[in-house]
């Protein structure tokens, strides 16, 4: 399976110049996603690990059915005011702008090890975003897995002391 084939760019997507990289091939595909799911499953079968956090809205995609195939807890990160109960949030710089994500302080407990699990891996903000929430939750992320990483855009350099895997780079 040459999983690269069910990524498409797209042009000028959402503003004028960047190239959007569209992973919903790999969701219409029942081949291409299961192999996606089941490669994530074989990288991080020999960690220990209780939790994978999959953050709104495409790493509810790939997260989700990774923890129902491991027998892990699964949390979700959310963008701001959705979550109804009490929450830690974060906002981090975007190449233009800012972002906020939100989490339940409850959702992770002290000492609890977390896979952070998403589509695409581009600057990488996001992911030391959540890093930080776990921390002030009292966990730990012990690993990163991400479908397709944009590594033209050096998101590593934000992510020294954590693991990171990627199926695919560009
Ligand atoms: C995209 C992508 C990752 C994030 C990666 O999500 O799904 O979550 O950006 O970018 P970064 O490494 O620069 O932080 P987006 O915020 O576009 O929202 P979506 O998942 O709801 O489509
Ligand atoms: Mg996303």
């Amino acid at each position: 399976m040459n999983i690269n084939d069910y990524v498409r760019d797209i042009p000028d997507f959402p503003k004028k110049g960047i190239i959007f990289k569209d992973i919903t091939p790999a969701l219409k595909s029942p081949e291409a996603f299961k192999y996606i799911i089941d490669k994530f499953e074989s990288t991080v079968k020999d960690i220990d690990f209780d939790v994978i956090i999959g953050p709104e809205s495409r790493g509810f995609i790939f997260g989700a059915p990774l923890a129902y195939k491991m027998g892990k807890e699964f949390v979700p990160v959310r963008k701001p005011g959705k979550l109804p109960s009490e929450k830690v949030s974060i906002s981090y710089e975007l190449e233009y702008g800012s972002a906020t994500l939100e989490m339940h302080k409850d959702a992770i407990s002290k000492g609890q090890k977390v896979i952070i699990v998403d589509d695409i891996l581009a600057t990488g903000g996001t992911t030391e975003a959540i890093i930080e929430l776990v921390k002030r939750c009292g966990g730990e992320v012990v690993a990163t897995l991400f479908f397709a990483e944009l590594a033209f855009l050096n998101p590593r350099e934000k992510l020294q002391n954590v693991l990171v895997e990627s199926l695919i780079q560009f």
